[in-house]
């Protein structure tokens, strides 16, 4: 059999099916080190070098396993995998692929998920596997809205196109600092109107309509309500959106396992005070509802359906301590106990999100790649630890 190309939706499913195979990641140990391939179920992994492929290549083929062995490998942007695979072909390997766009196309994979059935409206939610984050999607009636889509927008205008849908709005739960948002580029591709919180976009340089609280911004008759909840705390101007009131779309607020980092802005103090009050607000609402959360630590969070979707009464019991907290000193105080540097490209992140920084193509996605910094997983990890 001659090497072939896959894709990442193609590896994606593979990780989910379980399917048998040894990834070997051909990029350099700091890359891989810094951001690798995950999936709902663990993978076989081999990290060996496209250098060392060029300089020592027998013993880079003694590492590998036998021959007749499924070997998928992955590169930085797709040459050298395809390099490396030619290799191995030569070496006998009967079945070896390659990453097509490399292990940006990874990062940048969006997995739809249809999260209801029983209802005449869609709630889609769009799992980036490579981010560890949630976008969202509800449709009613040839009508389409976006939660927090990320720069990958060729897929949300495919997607609404395949689906026979119009875009007509694209609303941010808050200025994100952990990946490039697309929805001012979705804005100006479909015409769909941008929804932020002038909270945190006020100093954007972004025409945009103001979320106000406690407002509806769903569809026309019929449709499913869309509830604006100011829930300042992650940053000043987060929001979640009630739909239908079965759902909540919590943005950085609340996650499954822990909940949104206070920190990010400087303001530790101030800032936990707030999302202290807003934490407050949530232990009062319907517990039956479901929390849908902006990012994910872990797989482990996802329900059988592998969908990050679970009842707030779920959130509290996984969390118990964070919602015990009565006192809010002892609530800045756990914050500050688990806070953690964060990315130093986070400041950047945030200035192309207001579009008060303009960056090319090869710099957003190296801003854009890696995994999510917004949880207090301190905490997370110690609670899983316990
Ligand atoms: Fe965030």
């Amino acid at each position: 059999m001659a090497i072939f190309p896959y894709s990442a939706g193609e590896l994606y499913q593979w990780v989910v099916g379980k399917e048998n195979f040894v990834l070997l990641d051909v990029r350099n140990k700091k890359d891989f080190g810094r951001f690798k391939v995950e999936g709902p179920h663990p993978i076989e992994m081999l990290n060996v070098s496209y250098f060392d492929f060029m300089e020592i290549e027998d013993e880079c083929i003694e590492q590998l396993p036998d021959k007749g062995t499924r070997i998928r490998i992955v590169c930085a942007k797709e040459g050298s995998a395809k390099f490396v695979a030619e290799i191995l072909e030569k070496h006998g390997f009967a079945d070896v692929g390659y990453l097509t766009g490399g292990i940006k196309s990874w990062g940048n994979l969006l997995v739809p998920k249809l999260l209801n059935t029983d209802v005449d409206y869609q709630l889609y939610q769009f799992i980036r596997p490579g981010k560890g984050s949630c976008s969202y999607g509800l449709a009613y009636n040839k009508e389409l809205i976006l939660f927090d889509p990320s720069r990958n927008i060729d897929f949300y205008l495919n997607f609404a196109a395949q689906k026979g849908l119009t875009i007509s709005k694209t609303v941010e739960t808050h200025l994100q600092a952990d990946y490039i948002s697309g929805s001012r580029m979705i804005a100006e591709k479909s015409g769909a109107v941008f929804y932020a919180n002038a909270e945190d976009f006020g100093g954007a340089k972004i025409d945009y309509e103001q979320l106000k609280d406690g407002d509806q911004i769903g569809f026309g008759p019929g449709g499913p309500a869309v509830q604006v909840l100011f829930s300042p705390g992650h940053t000043p101007g987060s929001t979640m959106f009630v739909i239908d009131r079965r759902y909540v779309i919590t943005g950085d607020i609340i996650f499954i396992k822990s909940i949104g980092r206070p920190d990010l802005g400087g303001k530790v103090d101030e800032w936990s005070s707030v999302l202290f009050k807003t934490i407050g607000n949530i232990k009062t609402m319907d517990e039956t509802i479901t929390v849908l959360p902006g990012h994910y630590i872990d797989w482990d969070e996802a329900n059988a359906e592998l969908n990050f979707a679970r009842p707030l009464s779920e959130i509290k019991k996984i969390n118990e301590s964070i919602y015990a907290i009565e006192q809010e000193e002892e609530f800045v105080d756990f914050i500050k106990s688990n806070m953690r540097d964060q990315p130093p490209e986070y400041a950047t992140i945030r200035l192309v999100n207001a579009n008060l920084e303009v960056v090319d193509d090869e710099k957003a996605e190296v801003l854009d790649l890696g995994k999510n910094e917004c949880a207090a997983s301190a905490y997370a990890a110690a609670q899983q630890q316990q």
